[in-house]
């Protein structure tokens, strides 16, 4: 049996003749916070819905908490807050809350028990009883955040949780996802933003037109491309310059990159710099962003495509 999460062997949906997902094979491992990262379109929640069984994949095999995808029962132990998810204008956000609840089986005693602790994790106590139609846009998403938690699902999709919500709204949703994963809840979030992914995932598989183009630990995937960054406070003068150039090391004006990972060695540069009485202003390690990384990866699946 597959310890993970979800375990996606290989998954397509053609919509009529175009083809949403090709061939897609994923690992979410248990307990992660998984990041699933693309442009506009390019099959994220095609992909989520067809895990949920919301719309109908072409052709899939492969495994959801254990059970093979589309089961039932394990369907009940899943949460999800759609893409711009919207509920009945009528109802109270209590109300949303609970429905979402009977839904996936939850009894109405634990319902009730819940659901204090769910609206005050989404600051939405004083709100619990008003009415969705009065609720702005990040209002509706922590609803929708906590009508997707009511069953204590042990994996929990969230798609697109940030659209459309203010900045204070998107540090909650970070700490709420942090929430989850604390209490041992997979975590799949889509997100076409990439420094929404960069702050919470702990593993990123980046699709583009249907097609998994990298799939790796936030860590890996950050790694390589290092290096250090010193600063001083006026030019680097000319003698100390062209010793440093002598030994690879980039300087520019006032400021000298190492291309490595390794500290040990920005010490001599560090020595030369100051019995050359240079003042450091200021040491800085640099890593390649999320940013970076993706439009790497989309560039190269354009070059291949063409
Ligand atoms: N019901 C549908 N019928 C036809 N095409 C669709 C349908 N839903 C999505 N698509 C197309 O499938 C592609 C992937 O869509 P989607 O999964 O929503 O992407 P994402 O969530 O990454 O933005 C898009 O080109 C979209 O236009
Ligand atoms: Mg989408």
């Amino acid at each position: 049996m597959s310890d993970a999460a979800v375990e996606i062997e290989y998954l397509r949906k053609r919509y009529g003749r175009f083809e949403a997902l090709g061939g897609v094979s994923l690992t979410v491992p248990k307990g992660s916070v998984f990041g699933l990262l693309g442009p506009n379109g390019a099959g994220k929640s095609t992909l989520v819905k067809s895990l949920l069984t919301i719309i109908r994949p072409t052709e899939c095999r492969g495994t959801l908490l254990g059970a093979p995808i589309g089961d039932r029962k394990t369907l009940r132990r899943v949460g999800y807050l759609p893409e711009q998810a919207r509920f009945p204008e009528y109802l109270t956000g209590r109300q949303v809350i609970s429905y979402s609840g009977q839904l996936t089986g939850v009894s109405n005693s634990e319902i009730k028990s819940r659901m204090d602790g769910l609206l005050s994790l989404v600051g939405m106590q004083g709100w619990a009883d008003k009415a969705v139609s009065t609720y702005s846009k990040g209002m509706r998403q922590r609803i929708g955040l906590a009508q997707a938690m009511i069953n204590t699902p042990d994996l929990i999709f969230l798609d697109e949780p940030t659209d459309g919500v203010d900045p204070e709204g998107r540090i909650d949703i970070r700490r709420m996802i942090d929430t989850m994963k604390a209490a041992g809840q997979t975590v799949f979030v889509n997100s076409h933003l990439l420094s929404e992914v960069e702050q919470v995932a702990d593993y990123v598989a980046i699709l583009a037109r249907g097609q998994v183009i990298r799939s790796a630990p936030m860590s890996e995937l950050t790694r390589g491309g290092q290096r250090y960054v010193i600063r001083s406070s006026g030019p680097v003068p000319p003698f100390v310059r062209e010793k440093l150039e002598q030994n690879g090391i980039k300087v520019a004006g006032d400021t000298v990159t190492l291309e490595t990972d390794n500290v040990s060695t920005v010490q001599p540069v560090i020595d030369a710099l100051r019995t050359a009485n240079v003042l450091i202003r200021e040491i800085r390690e640099e890593k390649p962003s999320l940013e970076d990384i993706f439009l790497e990866a989309v560039k190269g699946q354009g070059r291949e495509a063409a």
